[in-house]
């Protein structure tokens, strides 16, 4: 490096650093960090290589921990282990090194993270308490020689926030039961009533409750499942958590379970169970089932891109909220998607919460209000009808490939209306988010938004969910991060999730309206800032 550069650029190093840390090397010039085509901007990425699940999250001390499936010499996926970084506003990220790596017991499957607030395992130091981590190991050899029993779980320790691990030496700590291949994805939580940790896994078909005093030791409570929901996969990633159901005073026990394939729109994708636990088992309210006929299940996010998402362990009562995120991706092409520096990203975080509709109890997911610190050039649309089409880019300046906007529609009498968002480049090609209410549908269309011949499965078909809301008034809550679309429809009731491979970046937005006329009753568009600066 010559000796200008070099004055330049040591000052700036920090800062560097702290940013993407991709793809450039320290000392080397890496001010285009995180600006490869089709990086997400707001979103976490690995700096690169693969990442899939979201792992062990959980807030301690000050700090959001996201840990992840991933694979550092390639980016495809291979012999796992769990990437790391840490948050203190679940919008800008700080990766840290690796934290668990394979050993002679297997690959580092997905699993769970917790405080042990009152030192039961016995790893705590000093007086503070240890962070544990619960996850699977996935015996390779044993695969290949034809075991079954190659799925295990273990748990690992940590007595400085997060940053070094000690691999429990009596490992496993549940070892695998009855010859199921599928045995993994443990979530563990301290079950208050019964005075001890609960830790949830899939097993194939359904999933397991185990019981222990001190995490090390553990027994076998009971099974649920095999006569319940989509059985379409395999069933992968549980997570079990009290709610309390908004505006009542009741709490129920929710339960998510990832499923691969078998998804509303093909491949991955998540669905949930309300209804009681007891300590024991977990009994679904009598009441509970999908909403649209034919469905077998009742699902999280109707889009192809949000799997293995559970929720944040430890989050502070005063907080309260359930914070959940999930893999912006499907394995129907994951390991296929156009990006060659890392493949992937998660969604944004988002609190969940439970209500009680005319269709019974369901979960709305809304963007975690700490986004909101990304916003700047908030612009307000004036209300009136939309007679075709309404000129985004012209009436707000803002770029739609990192953009938010809270539209509010109303319908006018007469033939049913189809309208929505429109995103596109000077290539012609197209992203379309909107509802028809002729179906009584929302849809994502990606099927002309780019890139789609790296998998036939990418781009085949538009993707749909049903309104559950009733309401007259019909919001889209949407972000736009330049190869993802996040639709939060009437308030978080109807979501859906989708990524897209534009071959130059999107770069005009327009309201649409294909049939019947709709008034725009509210309108706000923000673009929002980069995380990685
Ligand atoms: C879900 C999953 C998990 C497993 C992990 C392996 O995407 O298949 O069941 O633990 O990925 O990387």
């Amino acid at each position: 490096m010559n000796k200008t550069i070099a004055l330049l650029v040591f000052p700036l190093l920090p800062f560097l650093l702290a940013a993407c840390q991709s793809p450039g090397r320290p000392g080397e010039n890496n001010s285009g960090a995180c600006r490869e085509p089709h990086r997400p901007q707001f979103h976490f990425s690995p700096p690169e290589k693969w990442m899939n699940d979201p792992n062990g999250m959980v807030f301690y001390d000050g700090e959001y921990h996201l840990f992840y499936q991933h694979y550092p010499d390639s980016n495809v996926w291979g012999p796992m282990h769990w990437g790391h970084a840490v948050s203190t506003d679940l919008v800008h990220w700080e990766h840290l090194p690796i934290a668990l790596y394979p050993d002679s017991l297997g690959y580092i499957f997905s699993g769970s993270a917790v405080v042990d607030r009152n030192n039961t395992s016995g790893f705590g130091q000093d007086g503070k308490p240890p962070l544990v981590a619960i996850f699977t190991y996935h015996n390779m050899p044993a695969e290949k020689a034809g075991r079954k029993d190659f799925q295990y779980q273990g748990i690992a320790y940590s007595n400085d926030k997060g940053r070094g691990w000690t691999k429990y030496a009596g490992n496993p700590v549940v070892p695998n039961t009855g010859n199921i291949r599928d045995f993994r994805d443990p979530k563990v939580i301290w079950h208050e009533d019964s005075q001890q940790w609960i830790m949830v896994f899939a097993a194939y078909d359904h999933v397991k409750f185990w019981g222990s005093k001190d995490l090390k030791k553990w027994e076998h409570l009971s099974d649920f499942g095999k006569e319940w929901g989509s059985h379409g996969g395999v069933w992968e990633c549980p997570d079990l958590f009290p709610l309390k159901v908004e505006e009542r005073g009741e709490t129920k026990w929710v339960l998510l379970l990832s499923i691969n394939p078998g998804g509303p729109n093909g491949g991955s994708a998540t669905q949930y169970f309300i209804g009681n636990f007891d300590g024991k088992s977990f009994t679904p309210d009598a009441s509970f089932s999908p909403s649209v006929k034919g469905e077998k299940a009742v699902w999280l996010d109707y889009g192809r891109d949000n799997y293995a998402g559970v929720t944040w362990s430890d989050i502070p009562k005063e907080d309260g909220r359930r914070l959940f995120l999930g893999w912006m991706s499907n394995w129907d092409y994951a390991q296929a998607v156009p990006t060659e520096a890392w493949r992937s990203a998660m969604t944004l975080p988002r609190s969940l919460e439970l209500r009680k509709t005319q269709a019974g109890y369901r979960l709305f997911s809304q963007p975690v209000r700490e986004l909101a610190s990304l916003r700047e050039n908030t612009r307000a649309l004036e209300p009136g009808d939309i007679q075709r089409q309404l000129d985004l880019t012209q009436k707000t300046g803002l770029s739609p490939a990192q953009m938010e906007l809270i539209l509010e529609f109303e319908p006018r009498p007469g033939a049913p209306a189809d309208f929505g968002v429109e995103l596109s480049n000077s290539k012609g090609e197209r992203y379309r988010v909107g509802y028809n209410a002729a179906t009584g549908r929302f849809y994502s269309d990606r099927t002309g938004a780019g890139q789609h011949a790296f998998s036939e499965k990418f781009g085949a078909a538009v993707h749909t969910a049903p309104r559950l809301s009733t309401g007259k008034t019909i919001r889209f809550h949407l972000c736009f991060d330049v190869a993802s679309a996040e639709l939060f429809a009437d308030e978080g009731a109807t979501v859906m999730t989708d990524i897209f491979f534009p071959t130059e970046t999107f770069s005009m937005a327009k309201i649409y309206v294909d049939k019947g006329r709709v008034n725009l009753v509210r309108g706000e568009a923000w673009a929002l800032k980069r995380i990685w600066d």
